[in-house]
């Protein structure tokens, strides 16, 4: 085996994927390591001619540094286990991905992902004997054994600048204005953003809320004399009955998606203020990545190079405790981390008087 390392993305993109990439490629470049990218995510390597190139430092001019998305492409929907062919059949190809990692030649490859990816990477790595490293990235900020995910603060920052935007039209209207953020089935987003950006009101998908429970907070706030509020929800709030609001997309894929247009009217009703909903979508992961954002994901870019050169497989690159640790790859992926609804964040909204809608 050559001193060859793979590095690729893979599930939903967000801001710091670049800058990953770069410090993965300046630490490669100093230990004498050449790195090759995949494009696409494993998708990259079921296209004939495979879809590779290689990386050095060269490629990575200042501007990259700073930009959103990744150059590598993504995808979060061509899980080589359950491949979605043409004819709309479903194959698994994962013997042809792992056939396409051993014909680069790699040591090892580094996989940026989330759970979902690591899930697929780790399945790929165990059953053709590949050495995976993984570096955490998700808005949803909800692996296990890492403080923080590549692109969470970003999204965060986006979030708050929402409230930031949001706060004077509701003023200037005397209404009740309801931001609905991604996160998935963690509320790390929405508890974050509403305690930076002065919400009163976050639902989130750990802890129950009623219609009551929100209307009580939000006439409280109007009886203090002041003429608009602001609620931050979370994209995977079901409706008080427990029915899921869902986007279907063509092809049947479906989203978390329309709880703040479900409450709404129900706001509305409930307290008597006007009300507006503002999905924000994907606008959470594109943009500049924060500088937080950036020194995370060059210092996980570093740490994942520095795991594979001292052989130290089947681990993700974490950032705990102020510093890069390694931890067992399966530990990061067993489980969700969701809110804790006793926790330190939580106990500080209540603190602030901002509602959960219990
Ligand atoms: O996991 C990241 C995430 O942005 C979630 O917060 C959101 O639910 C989902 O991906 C959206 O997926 P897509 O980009 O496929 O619409």
């Amino acid at each position: 085996m050559s001193k060859k390392i793979a590095i690729l993305t893979s599930g939903g993109d967000c801001a710091g994927l670049n800058a990953v990439m770069r410090a993965a490629v300046m630490r490669a470049d100093l230990l004498g390591w050449e790195v090759i990218g995949i494009e696409n995510g494993t998708a990259g390597l079921l296209e004939d001619p495979v879809e590779v190139r290689t990386l050095t430092p060269d490629d990575f001019d200042g501007f990259i540094l700073r930009r959103g998305g990744t150059i590598l492409g993504t995808t979060n929907s061509r899980d080589p286990f359950a491949y979605e062919m043409p004819d709309g059949s479903v194959k698994d190809r994962s013997d042809e991905v792992i056939a396409g990692f051993k014909a680069l030649g790699v040591e090892a490859f580094i996989g940026i992902g989330g759970d979902g990816s690591f899930a697929i990477l780790n399945r790929l790595a165990k059953q053709g004997g590949l050495n995976f490293i993984g570096v955490p990235k998700t808005i949803d900020n909800d692996l296990m054994m890492t403080d923080f995910c590549v692109g969470f603060d970003t999204a965060v920052s986006v979030a708050t600048e929402a409230l930031d935007r949001l706060q004077p039209t509701a003023a200037s209207h005397d209404r009740v204005m309801i931001l609905e953020v991604m996160g998935r089935d963690a509320g790390h987003i929405a508890l974050s953003a509403g305690i930076a950006g002065g919400a009163d009101v976050i639902l989130i998908p750990e802890i129950l809320y009623t219609i009551e429970g929100i209307a009580k907070k939000i006439k409280a706030v109007k009886e203090t004399g002041r003429n608009f509020a602001l609620m931050v929800v979370s994209e995977a709030m079901s409706a008080p009955d427990g029915e899921k609001r869902e986007v279907v997309y063509h092809g049947g894929e479906t989203r978390y998606g329309g709880i703040a247009e479900y409450l709404c009217p129900r706001i509305a009703e409930a307290t008597g203020f006007e009300t507006r909903a503002t999905v924000l979508g994907h606008v959470q992961r594109g943009g500049q990545p924060t500088y937080n954002d950036r020194l995370l994901a060059q210092a996980l870019g570093v740490g994942a190079v520095d795991l594979v050169n001292d052989g130290a497989f089947g681990q993700m690159v974490a950032w705990h405790n102020r510093a890069v640790v390694g931890v067992p790859i399966e530990d990061a992926i067993k489980d969700v981390r969701t809110v804790r609804p006793h926790g330190t964040l939580v106990h500080t909204a209540r603190s602030l008087g901002i509602s959960f809608g219990d």
